[in-house]
């Protein structure tokens, strides 16, 4: 695992579209899967920008998101689908037939599971995926459970998880119950892993993701045996993870643009 501490969230945003953008120019038909939620925004914007200055070309890759809510029709503001149409691939260029996204209106969910592992295999499988991690330490919508899923699969959401992305909505009753979200197996399978963690109130779960052994109860410290993960964490996330703020363990390394 290579863990990198930037020094606040705009270095984070910097660096991982950095990442990105390298990876797509150094295969024009990278498969790419993507993360929703507030963390990867900055991110989005970088690499808008650096594709509206012609730095890099999206008009290869494809794109598969790690989840989306159930039931929740595509023109809903709340939609995952949305909210990367708004802040990437329109943006970004993106054809639309190279995006994809669980079906979130689909009436048969078992065989719109399946259909999206099948497309992702397809596809050649995913070069690089870019992960949040949710307070409660899970990734997609891969809740802290006794068990967890290989494979794309619907899922009920936590109370916890409910609660935080209550948020985005005006109501309570309104927030989604239930979401599909590609399993453990489908993340794990992607070539490379790039994870952002970013505010204080993830410090936590980080410190407990990336140190005490892999357990079903933090979806993410499944990570911890991908072989080919970058962490890129906000120094405010990091807080737990050395006890001096000041001095970096050797494992680690600070960033500043
Ligand atoms: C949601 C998404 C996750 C995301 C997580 C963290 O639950 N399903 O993919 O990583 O939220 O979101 P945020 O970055 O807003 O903290």
């Amino acid at each position: 695992m290579n863990i990198m501490i930037m020094k606040n969230y705009k270095t984070l945003s910097k660096i991982a579209a950095q990442i990105v953008s390298e990876r797509v120019r150094m295969k024009t038909h990278l498969v790419l899967g993507l993360a929703t939620g507030s963390t990867p925004l900055g991110m989005y914007r970088e690499l808008v920008s650096l594709s509206r200055k012609g730095i890099v070309d999206f008009r290869g890759v494809t794109t598969f998101n790690l989840d989306e809510y159930y039931p929740i029709s595509k023109e809903d503001p709340h939609s995952y689908y949305k909210y990367m149409l708004t802040n990437f691939w329109g943006p970004a260029g993106i054809p639309p037939v190279n995006v994809n996204m669980p079906d979130s209106e689909a009436a048969d969910t078992i065989q719109a599971c399946r259909d999206y592992e099948q497309k992702i295999a397809r596809a050649g499988g995913m070069d690089l995926i870019v992960l949040g991690i949710g307070r409660n330490g899970h990734i997609g919508f891969n809740e802290p459970n006794d068990y967890l899923t290989a494979d794309t699969h619907l899922t009920r959401l936590t109370e916890e998880t409910i609660a935080a992305n209550s948020r985005f909505f005006a109501r309570p009753e309104d927030v989604p119950r239930m979401a599909i979200t590609m399993g453990i197996g489908t993340i794990m399978k992607a070539r490379e892993v790039l994870l952002l963690v970013a505010g204080s109130s993830k410090a936590d779960i980080i410190k407990k993701t990336l140190t005490g052994g892999v357990r079903t109860e933090i979806p993410a410290s499944l990570l911890q045996v991908h072989p080919q993960v970058t962490v890129l964490l906000e120094k405010a996330a990091a807080r737990y993870l050395y006890p001096d703020k000041y001095a970096i363990p050797q494992n680690m390394e600070e960033r500043d643009e």
